[in-house]
């Protein structure tokens, strides 16, 4: 991994951790950031020693949201020219399964970011919000789309009109989050969680995150269609011959990605 400015990287065996780090902001969503966070993911998603991926902040905040001063004086046209919300984008088309590690506020961009991770680990401090409203605009990088999908009409519109925060115990019920620890401890438990997901077969594991994110985009006849064109794909690698020998012969399968 290069030296970056903005965030920090690590791994823990199989497990790739890219930690937002503009504390002094809250993590707010800078150009820089999101560029250098971005390239992490990449490089992580390209290397067949990491499974699964990893996007945390601090104690007090996951991320504030998009960077409010290199917004402020925006017009459509810079916003057109120059596409911000272009990276939230990229981290859609990551192959590999990615968790948001939550603690703190997850706000604007930030709640965005979370959400466009495939699951999130929460400590008992995160809130959630999509706060746009109270600077005289809407969520831009999916949380209109997303919040509802997640939650609900109902709740999603009280949200993204009202400014309203859900607790990790409100987004746990909703559906929102996966998990909540305390905060001692939330990315521990994130890094064992994506550490279990990183031990499993590799492609089967990029097919399994393609075909639920279809279910979003897709009638369900055609997803259906493409679940079962995965699945039989799945036939043609090692790893399929691998897991069910594996079951067969009751031992632990050794995976090889192929
Ligand atoms: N952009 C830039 N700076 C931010 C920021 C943001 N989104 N959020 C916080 N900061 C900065 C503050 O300006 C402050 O900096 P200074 O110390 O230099 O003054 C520092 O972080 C600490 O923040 P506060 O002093 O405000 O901390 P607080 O505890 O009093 O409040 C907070 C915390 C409620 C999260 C408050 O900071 C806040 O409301 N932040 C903005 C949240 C927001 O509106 N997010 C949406 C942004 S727009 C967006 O994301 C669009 C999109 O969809 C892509």
């Amino acid at each position: 991994m290069p030296e970056y400015e903005y965030i920090l990287t690590r791994t823990e065996g199989r497990v790739g951790v890219v930690q937002l780090n503009r504390p002094k902001v809250l993590n707010a969503l800078s150009r820089g950031i999101m560029s250098e966070l971005m390239d992490a993911l990449e490089s992580f998603d390209t290397d067949p020693d990491i499974g699964c991926l990893i996007i945390t902040g601090n104690e007090r905040a996951f991320a504030a949201g998009a960077d409010i001063t290199e917004m402020a004086t925006a017009t459509p046209v810079s916003m057109l020219d120059n596409p911000f919300i272009d990276y939230w984008d990229r981290l859609g088309r990551i192959s590999k399964p990615v968790v948001a590690a939550v603690s703190g506020y997850a706000l604007g961009g930030g709640c965005e970011l979370a959400m466009a991770c495939d699951m999130i680990i929460a400590s008992e401090t995160a809130r959630f919000g999509q706060p746009e409203i109270n600077i005289g605009v809407i969520p831009g990088a999916g949380g209109t789309q997303r919040m509802t999908r997640a939650v609900g009409k109902a709740l999603a519109m009280e949200i993204v009109l009202n400014g309203r925060f859900l607790t990790a115990a409100e987004a746990l019920q909703h559906g929102l989050v996966n998990r909540v620890f305390p905060p001692e401890v939330y990315i521990e438990e994130a890094v064992k969680f994506a550490a279990e997901i990183a031990a499993r077969a590799p492609v089967a594991l990029r097919m399994g995150k393609e075909a639920v994110n279809a279910a979003f985009e897709m009638s369900l006849q055609a997803g259906l269609a493409h679940e079962r064109r995965l699945f039989y794909m799945l036939f043609a690698t090692e790893d399929q011959k691998e897991g069910m020998d594996a079951f067969v012969n009751k031992r632990p399968p050794n995976w090889q990605g192929k």
